[in-house]
């Protein structure tokens, strides 16, 4: 009796020649290796199998590289769902004889048993599941959620959180939350003969809220879609001023010929994630001439508030089943999915910019009768930030 396993080239795989390269590719479960014209021929002559120190042996002096991402949401919010990533440039992540052996082994090229490679084709356990392909439903529902913020990221936005006009708060835990401690914080005061900036303004609904508390308002935001819903609804009111700002340069650019000190409070609400976030985020001596910008402009006894998800905002019982929280421990310091900064990210370039923070609080949900109360009154889902001039 054979005792060693016998591994064989998996007759799932298909072998084509993209542009420069040979690709090995499992199209059901999304894995791809790159090989040399060498290791090619090694899997077409092996067809029946080899024991592993036979395939080590004949692979000695191949190379292959990985071409799968780990998984279709690696990336968070903006993700390739083939899974074939053709823009590794890395020769480091090159593999060679026993390694080679071990990429293709696990990327389930070369298979022991058909089972390893059927367990992988098993439901998601939820929408970040590294391990698992997932049902046809499942794929489809998670290319229309992730999809959509490749294609038209400030919609996917606004759908989540307003009705198509703009005008209404939609998600359960913006009304239950969100909006309520905004309201208690902002719009049940008067702010009349205040100067409030809004940066990243989105579609002006909360803007509009300063202006309804007397305040003016500076309301700016990079999108143009987004800008142009703020003018259709709210454009008519002479307290509020639209700026659209698409780059950095062009938002830094506006601050610095605002005079100084002549913005009593500054608000961010659900975008210090994007400016911070490392990946597509703004370089950090730019972000750091922001920061200095809204020092400038700040008065002295000015206040600038951020109202920010939580870390574990994204990953928790997000899509309405509280029962069900998508918690990845991994997420705060490792930033796998890239999605929110973490408390010492927010606070540094601030305090180098010359802010001290104030005030630091959970907004607490308010409705019981909210699908996510329970959820919500347990973990935290914004932090809410006051932050003054310290010198
Ligand atoms: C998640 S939305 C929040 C919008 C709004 N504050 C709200 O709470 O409804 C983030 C906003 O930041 C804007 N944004 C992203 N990067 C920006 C930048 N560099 N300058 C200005 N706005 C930016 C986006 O266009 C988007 O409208």
């Amino acid at each position: 009796m054979n005792v060693f396993p016998i591994f064989s080239f998996n007759k799932e795989c298909f072998l084509r020649i993209a542009e420069r390269s040979i690709v090995i590719s499992n199209p059901r479960l999304r894995l791809h290796v790159e090989v040399d014209a060498k290791t090619a021929s090694m899997l077409a002559l092996h067809l029946r199998g080899l024991g592993q120190l036979e395939w080590e042996m004949q692979l000695d002096g191949c190379s292959g590289i990985d071409r799968s991402q780990r998984f279709v949401g690696m990336r968070g919010l903006v993700t390739d769902h083939s899974g074939f990533q053709a823009d590794v440039d890395n020769e480091s992540a090159r593999a060679v004889g026993d390694k080679l052996f071990k990429l293709l082994r696990d990327r389930l090229i070369l298979i022991e048993k058909s089972a390893e490679s059927q367990s992988r084709v098993a439901p998601m356990d939820n929408l970040l599941d590294q391990e698992h392909l997932g049902s046809f439903h499942q794929r489809v529902g998670q290319y229309v959620l992730l999809g959509l913020r490749e294609r038209e990221p400030w919609r996917a936005w606004q759908n989540q959180k307003f009705s198509e006009d703009g005008l209404k708060l939609i998600g359960e835990n913006y009304r239950q939350i969100q909006e309520p401690f905004f309201d208690r914080r902002f719009t049940h005061k008067d702010l009349s003969g205040l100067w409030v900036l809004d940066f990243g303004c989105g579609n002006g609904y909360f803007s509009a809220k300063f202006a309804d508390a007397g305040a003016s308002v500076i309301a700016l935001d990079s999108s143009e879609e987004l800008m142009s819903l703020a003018r259709k609804n709210y454009g008519f009111r002479s307290e509020l001023d639209f700026i659209l700002a698409k780059t950095m340069q062009d938002s830094i650019q506006y601050l610095n010929n605002l005079s100084a000190e002549s913005i009593n409070l500054i608000y961010l609400q659900d975008t210090l994630l994007l400016l911070l976030n490392p990946e597509g985020g703004v370089p950090s001596d730019i972000l750091s001439e922001l920061f200095q910008a809204f020092r400038r402009v700040l008065t002295p006894d000015g206040e600038l508030f951020a109202m920010e998800p939580n870390a574990i905002f994204w990953l928790a019982g997000r899509y309405g089943n509280p029962e069900a929280p998508y918690a990845i421990v991994t997420e705060y310091r490792n930033h796998v999915f890239n999605v929110v900064p973490n408390l010492g990210e927010i606070l540094a370039p601030l305090a180098d910019a010359g802010f001290g923070l104030v005030e630091y609080c959970h907004p607490e949900p308010t409705d019981p009768s909210h699908a996510d109360y329970t959820y919500a009154k347990e973990f935290p889902i914004w932090d809410f930030f006051k932050f003054k001039a310290i010198n």
